[in-house]
């Protein structure tokens, strides 16, 4: 949560239902050390009190344009855009997607959301009955909008307001704060623009369309089986997962590693916590942030590794191996450094096999536990799918493809198929965080 001291955020309200949670969104951000300002539309204002926003954001909420305590002299709404790290809109209404994406400032939100600096990251989490959601006119202005920079926070499946059920929620409090701080992290890793550079519609955009096509398919797919994501199926379970990759030491200063990214696993992570589980996270070392309220271990070798493992298994209920975990280590790590002086024409590293942890889970477990392993196979992918869940005595395996384009270690998405000991499934490719969804509605469903 030390992402968002002193960060200073704007938070857009609009009319949807979901309004009732912004306050609880403004004190999340305020109580983490961050500067909040508050712009709502009046529609926003049926659902939820000016001055419960004004008490919790510690600041006077804006919400007409040419209110005289806001008049400065200057454009306040020029000089708020300006002033911000960040603008959240949640709950964004079909209304306000619909102004925004035609740059339509008839409300003081409108005014200030178009103001903002174009390197300025503008969140929008749209909230709406699902018919609404469904829209192609509501479409169409997310396309629009996400065309224009603008990153949605894709709603979620479950009872709506209306009584109808499917896609239209807004997410909760922890998945709009963990996506605040993903945009706060990537703005600051984002490499700087060069002006001159010629537009690109290249292969990251068709990349982009495609995993948005996957997060609608998913959410039309979870409307029809009226899965409700307010469920939490998992809660009472704990769930520990790996992830990343693990360094093998040579030496004092160099090591074996891999490239995975640590992503999948993560998303597992963030996605068993929010379906109610205690989640215990392995994770060799990877360059992304720990999630909220998940208890992360960090481990270096396939040693360590193995040894927290093994031990947070026995009183758990899942395990999901999903870290790419080093197959060799050196033998003869040496303290210091190897010179090369000290050493011939050439080098010779002798490498031992390292425990294999899957395989020793599947050994352990009982009958009511539930393991779970990865293969990433670049060949024949389902046949050592298959091989590996009967040598590691797994209840599944996810096949991740590793010749599929954006899936793979370090991609953002991932082409799988979960192996169990009757069934095959094939998933298009999709982002981690849907496979992550998928693989939890598989063990959901699993009946252990
Ligand atoms: N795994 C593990 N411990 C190891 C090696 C692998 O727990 N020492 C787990 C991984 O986390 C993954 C699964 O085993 O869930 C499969 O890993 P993978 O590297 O694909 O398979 P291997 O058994 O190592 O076989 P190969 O590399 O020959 O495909």
């Amino acid at each position: 949560m030390d992402k968002l001291k002193n960060k200073r955020i704007i938070v857009g309200v609009s009319g949807s239902i979901a309004a009732y949670k912004s306050p609880l969104l403004v004190r999340e951000l305020i109580k983490a050390g961050a500067h909040v300002n508050v712009v709502m539309t009046p529609s926003a204002a049926k659902f939820v009190a000016p001055i419960a926003l004004t008490s919790v954001s510690k600041n006077p909420v804006a919400m007409e344009m040419f209110d005289e305590n806001l008049q400065n002299g200057g454009a306040w709404h020029v000089q708020l855009a300006h002033w911000a790290d960040l603008m959240i809109i949640a709950p964004a209404s079909a209304t306000t997607l619909s102004k925004l994406a035609q740059g339509n400032c008839d409300t003081a939100l409108a005014c200030v959301a178009t103001a903002m600096p174009r390197n300025i990251p503008l969140l929008i989490a749209p909230a709406m009955d699902f018919t609404m959601w469904d829209h192609p006119a509501t479409q169409r202005n997310v396309e629009i909008l996400k065309s224009y920079g603008a990153k949605i926070i894709m709603p979620e499946s479950g009872e709506l307001a209306s009584g109808l059920v499917g896609p239209g929620r807004l997410p909760d409090i922890p998945v709009l704060i963990d996506n605040i701080i993903d945009c706060l992290d990537n703005k600051a890793k984002e490499k700087p623009v060069d002006a001159f550079a010629s537009p690109k519609e290249t292969l990251q955009d068709s990349i982009d369309k495609d995993k948005w096509n996957a997060e609608m398919e998913l959410q039309k797919l979870k409307s029809q089986m009226n899965v409700k994501d307010s469920d939490k199926f998992l809660s009472s379970k704990k769930v520990v997962i790996t992830a990343g990759p693990t360094r093998e030491n040579i030496d004092g200063v160099r090591f074996i590693a891999n490239y995975s990214s640590g992503k999948m696993g993560y998303a597992l992570a963030k996605a068993a916590r929010n379906a109610g589980a205690e989640v215990v996270l392995i994770s060799g070392p990877v360059s992304i942030n720990p999630p909220e309220r998940v208890k992360t271990i960090n481990v270096i070798s396939a040693e360590d590794m193995y040894n927290v493992a093994v031990n947070e298994f026995i009183d758990s209920d899942i395990a999901i191996m999903s870290a790419a975990v080093a197959d060799y280590t050196p033998a003869y790590p040496q303290a210091g450094k190897i010179k090369k002086s000290e050493q011939g024409e050439a080098l010779v590293l002798e490498l031992k096999p390292t425990k294999d942890i899957l395989k020793e889970l599947g050994e352990r477990k009982k009958s009511n536990q539930i393991v779970v392993g990865f293969a990433l196979e670049s060949e024949n992918e389902l046949e050592y799918g298959r091989k590996k869940l009967e040598q590691k005595n797994c209840d599944m395996i996810v096949v991740n493809s590793a010749n599929k384009p954006g899936s793979g270690f370090a991609g953002e998405d991932n082409t799988i198929t979960i192996l169990s000991k009757d069934q095959e499934v094939k998933y298009d490719r999709m982002s981690k965080d849907n496979c992550a969804l998928k693989i939890l509605e598989y063990i959901r469903n699993f009946g252990k």
